[in-house]
Parts: C-alpha cells; sequence; structure tokens
C-alpha cells in the first residue's frame, strides 16, 4: 500500500524534520516565578526583639517562627533565653547561610532550624508564636493563613506593621537604643 520513498524525498523529508526541530528549538520551560519580596532586609534591634518575645510570653514550650528571618535573630533569642524551638523562614540564601552559622555560634543550632522558603508558602500550623517585620501589604496576604491555620491561644507578633483591620490584642511603643521608636503589635488567636 506504501511506496517506498525515493532516495532524493526522503533525504528532503529528513532535512527538513531536522531544520524544524532546529527552528523550534527545546521545548520551553515553564516560567518560574520568582517570590515576592515582602520586606527589604533591615534587622530588628536587639532590645526591640526582647521586647517582641516578652510580648509573645514566649516559653519553652513555645515554637517561634519567624517569616522573614533575616539573620536569624528572633528564633535564635528565643532558643537561647527561653529554650524555645523555632524555625525562620527567608528567601535570601546569604541570610539563611548567615542564620545557621549564627544559631551554631550561639549554641542553640540544635533548637532552631532555618529554611530558604517563599513566606506566603509556609504551613505554620506547628508554630505556637509568630513573629513578623513585613511591610503592611505582606502582613495582609499572610492574614488568613495564620487565622486558618494557628491554634487558638497562638500569638502573633509584629514589628511595625499591622493587619489591616484586625484588631490586635496590644499595641506597644519601644523606643530603641538610637531613640527611634518602634510600634509592636500583638495577636492572639481566639478560639474558633
Ligand atoms: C525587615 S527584614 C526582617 C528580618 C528579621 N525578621 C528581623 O526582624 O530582624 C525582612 C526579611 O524578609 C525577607 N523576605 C522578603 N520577602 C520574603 C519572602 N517572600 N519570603 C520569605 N522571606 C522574605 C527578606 O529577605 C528580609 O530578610
Amino acid at each position: 500500500m506504501f511506496r517506498p520513498l525515493s532516495p532524493a524525498v526522503a533525504v528532503l523529508c529528513a532535512a527538513v524534520a531536522t531544520a524544524s526541530v532546529v527552528m523550534a528549538g527545546p521545548a520551553a520551560a515553564p516560567a518560574v516565578q520568582a517570590p515576592p519580596n515582602l520586606a527589604p532586609y533591615a534587622a530588628t534591634p536587639q532590645e526591640v526583639v526582647d521586647r517582641m518575645l516578652q510580648l509573645a510570653d514566649v516559653k519553652s514550650t513555645d515554637v517561634v517562627y519567624d517569616l522573614g528571618s533575616g539573620d536569624g535573630r528572633l528564633v535564635i533569642t528565643a532558643a537561647k533565653r527561653y529554650g524555645a524551638h523555632g524555625v525562620g523562614i527567608d528567601i535570601d540564601p546569604a541570610l539563611i547561610a548567615q542564620s545557621r552559622a549564627n544559631a551554631r555560634k550561639e549554641g542553640v543550632d540544635g533548637l532552631v532550624e532555618f529554611r530558604q522558603q517563599d513566606a506566603l508558602t509556609v504551613d505554620v500550623s506547628p508554630a505556637s508564636v509568630v513573629t513578623l517585620y513585613l511591610l503592611s501589604g505582606a502582613n495582609l496576604k499572610l492574614r488568613p493563613t495564620l487565622q486558618k491555620q494557628l491554634k487558638p491561644g497562638s500569638r502573633v507578633v509584629s514589628h511595625q506593621f499591622g493587619m489591616g483591620d484586625w484588631v490586635p490584642t496590644r499595641t506597644e511603643t519601644v523606643t530603641d537604643q538610637r531613640g527611634t521608636s518602634r510600634l509592636l503589635y500583638l495577636w492572639i488567636i481566639g478560639p474558633p
């Protein structure tokens, strides 16, 4: 039923097939979206870190998540001072490496871990305390996850930025060592 191709037609077909593969190029890779930048890096002064953890009433039984953890100071301080477990999340690999080195230096690497991940994709259900120093828009994006996944009695403390109309349990102004006023917000998750 099929007649064999003449050698000239076969060569032409092979050339056309090769050319179409070359011209189309390899199959396009699916677009990978960079994680959103929820805030530029700026470290919370240590005295403000201390006050945030006091405000959250951190204890050794707590699991503290810092979403956008910078150099790791929130979770490292929670581990060192209170014996709490901690998880720091940041998109910046250099800050994650620095946090791990800081945790080792402070002798709390058995209590804390640092993950390079987009904070918007984190399952926060293991946390009993969440700390934030992110822009208001980022807090608003995180708010439904915090309200859905955190257990009643969990505490959320934010440095400087609120959560829209989610009324805080408490607010406080702290003056850092350079004389700058820092606003702190505390929310305690209520019963479902
Ligand atoms: C203002 S700094 C706060 C650092 C630290 N929490 C503190 O208070 O010292 C914000 C951090 O969020 C990180 N960040 C920005 N976008 C992020 C994202 N999508 N997911 C995780 N971390 C992010 C930045 O790399 C930066 O380290």
